[in-house]
């Protein structure tokens, strides 16, 4: 399906610290047709704007989302689909909780933490679905986790508010946690967890204190990461590997008390287009940046004043 979507002639934002942190997976979407161009560029008007309001800003998913649907609107054919956040989005992907729902029934299963990364909230939207609604309907009772970077803490830090889904403001907004849509991150080699917003649908669950929420820190998640390869055999993706942190951390918790614990995780993606990220762990040189309430605030300052 990637394959024919590239070859349309497809044109990507890719935000400029993951196309830089991540040039194989920017060169597999270049030898499948598509054109990809480090987001803010200076080829859009909001990426103009973006670079002239933050000089040297390394983008974010804000950005990238403003410069796709301002190209996608101004050009004839072209058309915009968004790949996280939006309901019909967590829709498309609970495909992965009804795949491991039957799984569990399948070998008589019954978890008791399901845990998953959080970025726009999609994959673990989808992974949780059909447990939740278990949940909701009282006929099951589980631990949700969402795994956020402390560098860019929308559920932990963030406010339940209407935004902007994007930097530009081109995009309706959304009840969400959130940063602020002018919020940019510092340069998290989790480069897809880098959202200043959240799923309304997840934050409206955490808000009713349905699932829970942790922040952590890159270093400790390379950590996690290379547990797991070595454990494992898979070389997780770092946004992935944020899961895999706290999977590690609720199963030593469990080594501690005695208790045994089922814990799911969701795996997203392979970590073998994140290599620049595994050899600045392996060099020692990875640094971990968490944001003071100052720098949070200038995002808060952003959120628009129509909250009730
Ligand atoms: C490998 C991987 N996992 C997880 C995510 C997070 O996205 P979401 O929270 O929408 O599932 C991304 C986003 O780009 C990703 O690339």
């Amino acid at each position: 399906m990637a394959c024919s979507f590239f070859k349309l002639g497809c044109k990507v934002y890719m935000v400029k610290v993951s196309y830089e942190q991540k040039p194989f997976r920017r060169e597999v979407m270049r030898t499948y047709g598509a054109t990809v161009t480090p987001s803010p560029s200076m080829d859009t008007n909001i990426g103009r704007q973006i670079n002239a309001d933050h000089p040297n800003t390394t983008g974010s998913l804000g950005c990238a989302i403003s410069e796709a649907v301002e190209v996608a609107t101004s050009t004839e054919g072209y058309r915009y689909v968004l790949g996280s956040v939006l309901n019909q989005v967590l829709l498309h992907q609970s495909v992965i909780g009804l795949e491991t729902k039957a799984a569990c029934d399948k070998y008589g299963i019954k978890p008791d933490i399901i845990i998953g990364c959080a970025g726009g909230g999609s994959n673990l939207g989808g992974l949780i679905s059909p447990f939740m609604g278990e949940k909701l309907r009282g006929e099951a009772d589980y631990r949700i986790i969402a795994v956020e970077p402390a560098s860019c803490p929308s559920f932990t830090r963030g406010k339940f508010a209407y935004d902007f889904c994007d930097t530009g403001k081109v995009c309706p907004m959304a009840k969400m946690y959130t940063l602020g849509h002018d919020f940019i991150p510092s340069a998290n080699h989790a480069g897809g967890l880098r959202y200043h917003g959240m799923s309304g649908i997840l934050s409206q669950l955490y808000h009713d204190g349905l699932m829970e929420a942790v922040s952590v820190e890159q270093t400790s998640v390379f950590e996690a990461a290379e547990m797991f390869a070595r454990v494992e055999g898979i070389l997780p993706a770092p946004e992935s590997s944020h899961a895999i942190r706290v999977a590690i951390d609720e199963a030593l918790k469990c080594k501690e008390t005695g208790e045994e614990k089922t814990i799911i995780l969701g795996l997203t993606g392979t970590g073998y287009f994140d290599m620049t990220a595994y050899e600045k762990y392996n060099d020692g040189t990875m640094t971990d940046y968490i944001p003071t309430d100052d720098d949070l605030a200038k995002g808060f300052a952003t959120i628009p004043n129509v909250n009730l």
